[in-house]
C-alpha cells in the first residue's frame, strides 16, 4: 500500500475518495494538483498532507523560473500560500510547507535550490515513515495486556505513507500479542473509518468490528473495549487535542468509564505556538457531505446542515501522548516542550 511516491518529476497518489471499491492513483504534475488533492481528500491524515505539500513544493520547485533568486523564491512563495490555505487544521501542512522554504531561502542559486527542494521532500517523507514505527513500538506497550481497542477515523498507512500512527499502534500491538480486538468507527460524514480502516485492518488480518460513530458509549458502557487510541491534527503547548470530528466525544466517554485514552502523533503535530485548543482552526466543510453519504442525498435538500472536519479535546481527558521521541504524560504544559527539546530521532 503506497498512498504517495515521487516518481521523478510528479508525484503519484493513491486517490483514497475511491477507496474501498477502486484502488486508482492518480499523476500529478505541478503544485496546483497537489493543491486540489489535498483540499478533496484524495490524499488526507495530518502525517500524509503534510508530506503531499512537501511534494507539492518541490514540484513548484521544478516548474520556478530559474533567472534569478528572486524570481525563483517568489514563485516559490506564491505556490506555498495555495498549499498552506488547502487545509488549515492539521499543523504538519504548514510546518512541512515551512521547512521546505527555509532549505530554498538557504540556497544561492535556483538550480541548487530545486535539488535541495526535491531531497528534502524526499527525506521528510523516508523521516516519517521511520518515525512512525517508533511511535507504533511505544505506543503499544501502554495498552492493557489482552484489551480490545476502539480506534477513530484513519490513522495507518493511508494517513501517514508509513505505517500509522494510532492505527500503527494497533498493528504493533497485534503482532506483539498484546491485544485481541479492535473497534472501529465509520467516522461520518466521510467514513475514513468504514471505507479506510476497515480496508487496512482486513489488509493485515486483524480482528475487527465496525460500528457506527453514536455506538461509542454504548461499546464503553459494556466494557467491550479497554482502551481508546486516536490520531491528531495538532496538539497545543496545553496538550489539548485537535482531531477528527467525535473525538472529543469519545474522550469524554473513555473518562467516565476509566479507560485509557491515548493520543499518537509525530513531534511534527505538536504547535508549541498554539497556547491552547481555542487557538486551533477548525476546518469547516461543505453541509453537502453532511447532507449526503457517497454523493447519495440522506436529507431534505437545502436542509441546513453544519460540517466541522474536526472537535478539540482538552488535554485533562487524554492519558498519554505518543510520538517518536517518547511519551508525555500530563502536565502536557511541561512534558510536550521537553519532549519537544528532545534531539530529532535520527534513522541514519
Ligand atoms: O479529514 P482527514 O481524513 O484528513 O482527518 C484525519 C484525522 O483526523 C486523523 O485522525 C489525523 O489526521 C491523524 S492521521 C495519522
Amino acid at each position: 500500500m503506497e498512498p504517495i511516491a515521487w516518481v521523478g518529476d510528479r508525484v503519484r497518489i493513491l486517490d483514497q475518495t475511491l477507496l474501498p471499491h477502486q484502488e486508482r492513483h492518480l499523476e500529478l504534475r505541478d503544485h496546483r494538483q497537489v493543491a486540489e488533492a489535498i483540499r478533496a481528500l484524495r490524499v488526507r491524515g495530518a502525517p500524509l498532507i503534510g508530506i503531499a505539500a512537501a511534494y507539492g513544493l518541490a514540484l513548484a520547485a521544478l516548474h520556478a523560473p530559474t533567472k534569478d533568486m528572486d524570481a525563483f523564491l517568489a514563485f516559490l512563495e506564491d505556490a506555498a500560500e495555495e498549499l498552506r490555505a488547502t487545509r488549515p487544521t492539521a499543523v504538519n501542512l504548514s510546518w512541512a510547507v515551512k521547512r521546505l522554504l527555509g532549505k530554498a531561502r538557504a540556497c544561492t542559486t535556483p538550480h541548487e535550490a530545486q535539488l535541495v527542494v526535491v531531497a528534502e521532500a524526499q527525506a521528510l517523507h523516508h523521516q516519517q515513515t521511520e518515525d512512525d514505527l517508533g511511535l507504533a513500538r511505544q505506543g503499544a506497550l501502554l495498552l492493557p495486556e489482552g484489551a480490545a481497542v476502539l480506534t477513530h477515523c484513519n490513522t495507518g498507512a493511508l494517513a501517514t505513507g508509513g505505517y500509522g500512527t494510532a492505527l500503527g499502534i494497533v498493528k504493533a500491538a497485534w503482532e506483539m500479542g498484546r491485544i485481541s480486538h479492535v473497534y472501529l468507527t465509520e467516522t461520518r460524514p466521510l467514513l475514513q473509518g468504514a471505507r479506510l480502516t476497515a480496508w487496512e485492518l482486513t489488509r493485515h488480518g486483524i480482528p475487527c468490528t465496525l460500528v457506527v460513530d453514536g455506538a461509542v458509549g454504548l461499546l464503553l458502557a459494556r466494557g467491550l473495549a479497554q482502551a481508546v487510541v486516536v490520531g491528531a491534527d495538532r496538539i497545543a503547548r496545553s496538550g489539548d487535542v485537535a482531531n477528527k470530528i467525535g473525538t472529543y466525544v469519545l474522550a469524554v466517554l473513555a473518562k467516565e468509564h476509566g479507560v485509557p485514552f491515548i493520543v499518537a502523533a509525530p513531534t511534527s503535530t505538536i504547535d508549541l505556538s498554539c497556547p491552547q485548543g481555542a487557538a486551533i482552526p477548525i476546518e469547516e466543510r461543505s453541509p453537502e457531505e453532511v447532507r449526503t453519504v457517497m454523493g447519495l442525498p440522506v436529507a431534505p435538500p437545502g436542509v441546513e446542515a453544519l460540517n466541522p472536519a474536526f472537535d478539540i479535546t482538552p488535554a485533562h481527558l487524554v492519558t498519554a501522548i505518543v510520538t517518536e521521541r517518547g511519551v508525555a504524560y500530563p502536565p502536557y504544559g511541561e512534558s510536550l516542550p521537553a519532549l519537544m527539546s528532545l534531539p530529532e530521532v535520527s534513522h541514519g
